[in-house]
């Protein structure tokens, strides 16, 4: 059974206390709605309604008007609502809830660094995947020499040979950056697996966060399958240009990106208390708006994988025109047509500029709109932030155009369009529908 407790701020103390001990040991007490505590003014002290929407409640004391939404926006969202599991303490849910989110940042981390080792082209430096002996490095010289010997057998070594000499000290470098990637993403693993076991054991998940966690573990494993496929394809000898194929890089990083707004999703459900918000048409628009919303910046994402895997940053060097032309001559040069979309540097380019700035004028307008909506104060901030970091990153896309990909201005515009994903999956979180 499961209960959603309404606190207000002016709940005094004991009340709190009481709260507290709803959440901690819910058999306690005898209900099986929702229990309301208020202590504003008109309200009783203690009510307990059930089989009554959060909604009716606040409606019932404070009709909602879109003039009063300041009252209502600052009132009555003041409101703290949690959902509380049954028999799961509030302080294992937030324990739970920050893990979540530590997992968050190690797939924030394993990103920015996959960035860094493709941005400094280190990325088929371990021409094999082995689970525990990748773990060690080559220690002596000896064994880095019979390292280098071998990545010299790969079609990257000869494509990098014919422009410049390869030192080993150039090979350790590259060697290094592509063993951190991997072992930051077993470390994620690890950051991911070990207290999910124990949370399942002590019974901190929820019945509805169990399966969760299965599917996050597929994924993370699926992530690391991912990778090694991917680095395959830049290993083999037939291709023309030693580089990884962008389908598979692609699937690399949107991978990422899904279990990244996926830990932070179920991180912000068990951390963040529920703010009521009126349930109107508005409302249940704006909810559909920033979902959408959410999704752009996620496609716009997606389509820059596609300009980073086939180098399509280095074509057309110029903004807001491609070359004096808003659509350039070559866009549709291959055949058939529609591999211009996922192969032609030039069309896959043009694609992410506009993508990327239609994303940006979908976010402009969701501002406007939310400003005349009655929103909570986190989903105000969290609107605003979107905002300010919609121009931040396309201020660096232009800037990674305009620069021929300089490596630390590329790699802040991909961890700059999972700022972006941040904020637009808040927001989302922000709106969601109450429980019923
Ligand atoms: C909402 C806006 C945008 C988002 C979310 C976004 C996202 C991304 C992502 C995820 C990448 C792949 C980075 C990598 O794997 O290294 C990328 C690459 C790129 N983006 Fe954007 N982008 C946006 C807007 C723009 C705009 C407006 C421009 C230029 C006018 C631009 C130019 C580039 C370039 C040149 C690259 C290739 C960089 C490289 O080779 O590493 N982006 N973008």
């Amino acid at each position: 059974m499961s209960a959603a407790v309404f606190l207000c701020r002016r709940t005094p103390l004991c009340c709190r206390k009481y709260i507290l001990n709803l959440g901690k040991n819910q058999t306690q007490i005898d209900f099986t709605g929702r229990t309301v505590i208020s202590h504003y003014k008109n309200t009783p002290k203690v009510n307990i309604f059930h089989k009554q929407t959060p909604f009716q409640f606040l409606r019932k004391w404070y009709p909602w008007n879109p003039k009063n939404s300041r009252i209502f926006g600052q009132r009555v969202h003041s409101t703290v609502a949690a959902r509380i599991e049954s028999s799961i303490p509030l302080n294992s849910q937030k324990i739970v809830g920050k893990w979540l989110f530590g997992c968050a940042g190690m797939v924030f981390g394993a990103v920015i660094l996959g960035g860094v080792t493709r941005l400094t082209e280190s990325g088929l430096s371990m021409v094999d995947w082995k689970l525990l002996k990748d773990m060690k490095p080559p220690s002596n010289q000896e064994e880095w020499i019979a390292e280098f010997e071998r990545y010299k057998t790969f079609p990257e070594y000869k494509h990098v040979s014919n422009q410049r000499e390869m030192t080993l000290t150039d090979f350790k470098f590259i060697y290094y950056m592509e063993y951190a990637h991997r072992m930051w993403g077993r470390l994620t693993g690890m950051v991911f697996l070990l207290p999910a076991a124990y949370f399942w054991r002590k019974g901190w998940l929820s019945a509805g966060m169990k399966p969760h966690v299965l599917l996050l573990s597929g994924l993370l494993g699926f992530q690391g399958f991912l990778g090694w496929f991917m680095v395959k394809s830049g290993l083999e000898e037939d291709i023309d240009i030693p580089r990884v194929s962008q389908y598979r890089l692609a699937a690399h990083l949107s991978s990422a990106f899904l279990l990244y707004v996926m830990f932070l999703w179920s991180g912000l459900s068990h951390v963040n208390s529920r703010q009521m918000m009126p349930k109107t048409l508005q409302m249940l628009r704006l909810r559909k708006f920033s979902f959408g919303v959410t999704g752009l910046v996620f496609i716009t994402a997606f389509s820059g994988a596609f300009v980073a895997g086939l180098d399509a940053g280095l074509v057309y060097n110029s903004w807001p025109k491609m070359a004096d032309r808003w659509i350039p001559s070559d866009i549709a040069a291959f055949s058939p047509k529609w591999k211009n979309v996922f192969e032609n540097p030039t069309t896959v380019q043009f694609n992410h500029r506009w993508l990327g700035q239609s994303t940006a004028a979908a976010i402009v307008t969701l501002w406007l709109v939310c400003r005349k909506a009655p929103l909570s104060p986190r989903a105000r901030t969290a609107v605003n932030c979107l905002l300010a970091m919609a121009f931040v990153q396309i201020g660096l896309g232009i800037g990674t155009l305009l620069t021929y990909v300089e490596t630390p201005l590329a790699a802040t515009h991909q961890s700059g369009s999972l700022v972006l994903l941040s904020f637009a999956t808040w927001l989302s979180h922000e709106l969601r529908r109450l429980p019923k």
